[in-house]
């Protein structure tokens, strides 16, 4: 049984424009994806359409068994709290320090009320800390998000993931506001969280370098339909060139 599977999938946010058309993958647990292609391929919407930050227009996502385009509110929200986000931006709360940010992960575990309170309980600041330990944070847990740097943050936004305890990542550009250093230590983790926790990522990247590093798989999107999916050692520059309409080299220079 795979863990995530996409049937038919298309997704059009208007009446002129399909933005995805007929995508179908199926992803097993404890998989580590990279999803590539141009600006404007449709990685984003893909990835939302996952946990259905947005509507799915035609076709299936199965994740875990369930059917999300057709769950209710509350199947939706239980659903939710096994996919961790990972955002380009981070978007944490700058103004809150890094703990409470990475408890904001328990969210959805949370009635509204004890979440407006911040009623975490001692088991889940613990963990807290130890997430934020283990990702090398731990020193700047009662600083505020914004006096990180952005390689700090983006740690932070995985230990709010982590702490979710999901069964899938989903990222989103993760390293595109990172130097080439930073980006490396959350590739690194990513990749760590993955192999040592069992749990499935799926990242986008247009960065095709990281993504035949890293990932075991890699999907190549263009124009909203897959047109590579294999293992990134199978992917060589003519299937590159046919993903972006140029050559890898020109890519890496840009
Ligand atoms: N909320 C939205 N409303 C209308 N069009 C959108 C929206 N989000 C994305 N699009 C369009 O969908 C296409 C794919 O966008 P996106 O999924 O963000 O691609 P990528 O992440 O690969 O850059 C683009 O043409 C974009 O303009
Ligand atoms: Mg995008």
């Amino acid at each position: 049984m795979p863990l995530l599977k996409a049937e038919g999938l298309g997704k059009s946010y208007s009446a002129e424009t399909k933005v995805l058309n007929d995508i179908n993958f199926e992803v097993n647990s404890g998989e580590f994806l990279c999803i590539i292609g141009p600006s404007g391929a449709g990685k984003s919407t893909l990835l939302r359409c996952i946990n259905r930050m947005v509507e799915i227009s035609e076709g299936k996502v199965i994740f875990d068994d369930m059917d999300v385009g057709s769950v209710n509110k509350k199947e939706l929200r239980k659903l939710r709290t096994n996919i961790g986000m990972i955002f380009q931006h981070y978007n944490l709360v700058p103004r809150v320090t890094v703990i409470e940010n990475v408890l904001h992960g328990r969210f959805g575990y949370k009635s509204t009320l004890q979440g407006i309170l911040g009623r975490f309980t001692e088991e889940e600041k613990e963990r807290a800390f130890f997430l934020l330990e283990k990702l090398g944070i731990a020193e700047h847990a009662y600083k505020r998000c914004d006096q990180l740097s952005g390689g700090q943050q983006q740690r932070v936004g995985i230990c709010r993931a982590l702490i979710q305890e999901p069964k899938l990542i989903l990222c989103d550009e993760p390293i595109a506001s990172l130097d080439p250093n930073s980006s490396k230590i959350i590739m690194d983790y990513l990749k760590t969280i993955s192999t040592e926790l069992g749990i499935t990522c799926l990242v986008n990247l247009h960065q095709v370098e990281v993504a035949k590093e890293y990932a075991n798989r890699i999907i190549g999107l263009k124009q909203g339909e897959i047109v590579f999916d294999g293992s990134s050692k199978s992917l060589y520059e003519d299937q590159i060139k046919n993903i972006y309409g140029m050559e890898m080299r020109e890519l890496i220079t840009v």
